[in-house]
């Protein structure tokens, strides 16, 4: 009989790897990209930018940008066939699932795509033949993230028995993704509005989806299997899913009456166990940054309109602070991304895409860190009932 070892649930503060991506200091509240803050990032940089630092380990020189930004513009458009797939599904099927879908059925239009068994390569002590896996991983991953907006619209345009939007290549990946989305060209502060949450939803540590990429890569699978995967793992309502149950949620106070149902509100749900959503989290036990800057941006849009709705967020965040702080529980990213992306006309099912879009980024840059020393991540679980000699029945005995 073995003795049960410690089980660590949930794989809490286990460490498993190195990565320089992206970290987090949760005690102090803190998030950098390659070791820049993201206050820094989001007060200065784009999309196609933090992409690069976070994929190449460093910021782009000025031509090396434009060149990066050329071949984003590049890979924008869709196979025809991945459209007549889009076309196929149930117009009901979440945008998470058309997503997740449509990465799946542009796997196999990208030439980079050969036989499983390349990834042999990754393995192997031929160093040539490594990097050549590892650099077709990275051409992958960056025709992903330049389709990602367009597939993402593309499925809004379809369920809505439109064709998708002609992608532009004078628009920044940011503008791209809203005219691809609403069918329109943006303002400029609504282009530079969503190029900011972009940029803070780019990476975050070693989370769910980004872990689940990489389990899926260390395999020596290829980078769209790990990013389809990746995808799924983001969509579940504990990661990605999140931000769509806040803006419900703070509809719901809306509907019982505004500001002054607030406290009523949250007795009720916390009295039956439920949980504020987008508010805690597995790292930080301090205010998530992320969200402090979607607060201000929230706050600047609810100028012009659903100013109510930004209103109970503030006094919900109050008091729960008040009621769940000392547990260390505090907003996260997810609190004001829903009240920006309502604002700028998004449909609340695809708040979780729009998060999709900026982590392909970091889920990339994270493969591509672990493919440098790729080794299969394979733990076990505790067999608990510990029978190795239980008889087989047959049916027939069976009661
Ligand atoms: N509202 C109310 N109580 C909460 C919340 C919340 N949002 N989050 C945690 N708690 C409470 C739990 O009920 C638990 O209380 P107890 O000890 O009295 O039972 C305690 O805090 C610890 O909760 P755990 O679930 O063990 O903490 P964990 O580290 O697993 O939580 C998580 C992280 C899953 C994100 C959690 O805070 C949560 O469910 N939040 C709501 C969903 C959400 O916003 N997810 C987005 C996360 S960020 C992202 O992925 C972008």
């Amino acid at each position: 009989m073995s003795q049960q070892p410690e089980i660590i649930r949930g794989m809490q503060g286990v460490v498993f790897t190195i990565s320089n991506v992206s970290a987090i200091n949760g005690q102090e509240g803190k998030l950098v990209y390659r070791g820049i803050p993201i206050e820094e990032l989001a007060e200065h940089s784009t999309f196609e930018e933090v992409s690069f630092l976070l994929m190449e380990g460093r910021l782009p020189r000025k031509e090396e940008l434009e060149a990066f930004n050329r071949m984003l513009k590049a890979h924008r458009a869709l196979p025809g066939e991945v459209v007549d797939v889009l076309k196929k599904l149930p117009s009901n099927t979440h945008p998470m699932d058309a997503l997740r879908t449509g990465v799946s059925a542009l796997a196999g239009f990208d030439p980079d795509l050969g036989d499983p068994i390349e990834g042999m390569a990754l393995m192997g002590k031929d160093e040539e033949a490594r990097k050549a896996y590892w650099e077709k991983g990275k051409r992958m991953g960056i025709r992903m993230i330049a389709a990602f907006p367009t597939l993402v619209g593309a499925w809004e345009q379809i369920r809505n028995g439109k064709q998708p939007v002609e992608p532009r290549d004078d628009l920044s990946h940011a503008g791209h993704f809203l005219h691809s989305m609403l069918g329109t060209v943006p303002s400029d502060t609504a282009t530079r509005v969503m190029d900011v949450a972009l940029i803070l939803h780019a990476a975050h540590g070693m989370n769910a989806s980004t872990f689940t990429g990489i389990v899926i890569a260390s395999t020596a699978s290829d980078m769209y299997s790990a990013i389809t995967g990746a995808i799924g793992a983001l969509k579940g309502p504990l990661h990605g899913g999140a931000n769509q149950q806040v803006l419900r949620q703070l509809r719901e106070i809306q509907e019982m009456g505004g500001v002054s149902k607030i406290q009523e509100w949250l007795d009720n749900l916390l009295s039956q166990k439920g949980r504020v959503m987008g508010f805690g989290h597995r790292v930080y036990k301090a205010y998530d940054p992320r969200a402090r800057i979607l607060k201000r941006w929230a706050g600047e849009l609810a100028k012009e309109q659903e100013k109510e709705l930004y209103e109970i967020a503030v006094k919900l965040e109050e008091i729960n602070i008040q009621k769940l702080g000392q547990k260390g529980i505090f907003p996260n990213v997810d609190f004001y991304s829903g009240l920006v992306y309502g604002a700028l006309g998004i449909p609340v099912d695809q708040f979780t895409p729009i998060f999709a879009v900026a982590r392909v980024s970091g889920w990339v840059a994270d493969i591509l860190e672990y493919w440098k020393d790729n080794r299969l991540i394979r733990p076990r679980a505790y067999y608990g009932d510990q029978v190795w000699d239980r008889p087989y029945t047959p049916v027939e005995e069976r009661g």
